[in-house]
């Protein structure tokens, strides 16, 4: 019968047959399948995996620096890239969702391209698939899908020629976490919620400035750190904030200041096609609120999303 650990085991000792002494390149997102795919891959072959993590400046605060100890701590031979300002400047001026969207996906090709550069004579691609990509690849076709195979690392131009190494192909996300356990990775990293690709990007509408994300990632840091010490991150499926193109007017003393309104998102969902909007108490959504506004400079409002999906989507973007 199936067991994690069975699994753990199975699949290593395959990995080793198929892989021998090769080389493997592989990205690394911070989610939950690219890194139980590349522990499996490391307890079968070594320092021969060679794992790239890229900073897109998009991410959420301290999440790089967090990632790559956590990483280190499993053993990974990891290389961390600090992209950040090329990333700033392919999204300069863009708005439109999907141009955003495809300039960071393109950017994410070029960067990860330059890098794998440097691995000479790697014969694999490792990816995190999981089951339900594979469905999906084949079955969704939407303006997200394009990114998704790129970042999906198997489009990349120059790695056409690598063969992919894909150990999660058939595993569902449950799956993947109980494995993932059962090779000591840590909570911090298997009780992630998703966190999309083009990250803050697509939760600041309009344009991107280091100012906004700088906003955004200390919004976001106020709400998510509200949500574990409140014990409420682990029942919600996602959460994060949105920053909206609007100011709005407020008053601070005897001043009336005309500053931005963020948008506080968080769902419950089995797998993200439809969600619920997270009944979070109205006292958490109120101490939250207080410190967002008094602790973020630039912030003067902070309205929280009922919508579900469908109609809505989780993301604004
Ligand atoms: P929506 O907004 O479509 O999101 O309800 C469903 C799930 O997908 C994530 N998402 C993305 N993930 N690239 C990604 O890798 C994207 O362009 C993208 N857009 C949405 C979203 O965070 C949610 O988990």
């Amino acid at each position: 019968s199936w067991t994690p650990t069975s699994f753990a085991e199975e699949s290593i000792k395959e990995l080793k047959e198929k892989l021998g002494d090769d080389k493997v390149i592989m990205g690394l997102s911070g989610g939950v399948d690219s890194s139980v795919a590349a522990t499996l891959i490391h307890h079968a072959i070594g320092k021969n995996l060679y794992c790239i993590f890229v900073d897109n400046g998009l991410l959420r605060k301290n999440e790089f620096e967090e990632v790559l100890e956590s990483y280190k701590g499993l053993g990974l031979n990891v290389i961390g890239v600090d992209a950040r300002e090329q990333f700033y400047t392919a999204l300069e001026g863009l708005t439109d969702p999907e141009a955003k969207r495809k300039a960071i996906g393109k950017t994410f090709i070029d960067v990860f391209d330059a890098e794998s550069h440097k691995v000479e004579g790697a014969a694999w691609l490792g990816q995190g698939t999981i089951y339900p990509d594979v469905i999906e690849s084949v079955s969704v076709k939407g303006p997200s899908v394009t990114i998704k195979s790129h970042h999906n690392v198997g489009g990349l131009p120059d790695f056409m020629k690598l063969k992919v190494v894909e150990p999660l192909r058939l595993l569902f996300k449950d799956g993947v976490r109980e494995v993932g356990k059962s090779l000591n990775i840590p909570d911090n990293i298997l009780g992630r919620h998703p966190f999309p690709g083009p990250g803050l990007a697509i939760r600041i509408l309009g344009d991107i400035t280091v100012d906004k994300v700088k906003i955004l990632q200390e919004v976001d840091a106020i709400f998510i750190n509200a949500l574990k010490d409140s014990g409420l991150y682990d029942k919600v499926w996602q959460a994060g904030a949105m920053l909206l193109p609007v100011q709005s007017v407020g008053v601070m003393g005897d001043e009336r200041t005309y500053e931005k309104v963020v948008a506080l998102r968080a769902v419950t969902s089995v797998d993200g096609m439809t969600a619920d909007w997270a009944h979070l108490p109205y006292e958490f959504l109120a101490d939250v609120s207080n410190e967002i506004i008094n602790r973020v400079k630039g912030v003067n409002r902070v309205v929280y999303d009922i919508s579900s999906k469908p109609p809505a989507t989780i993301e604004w973007e």
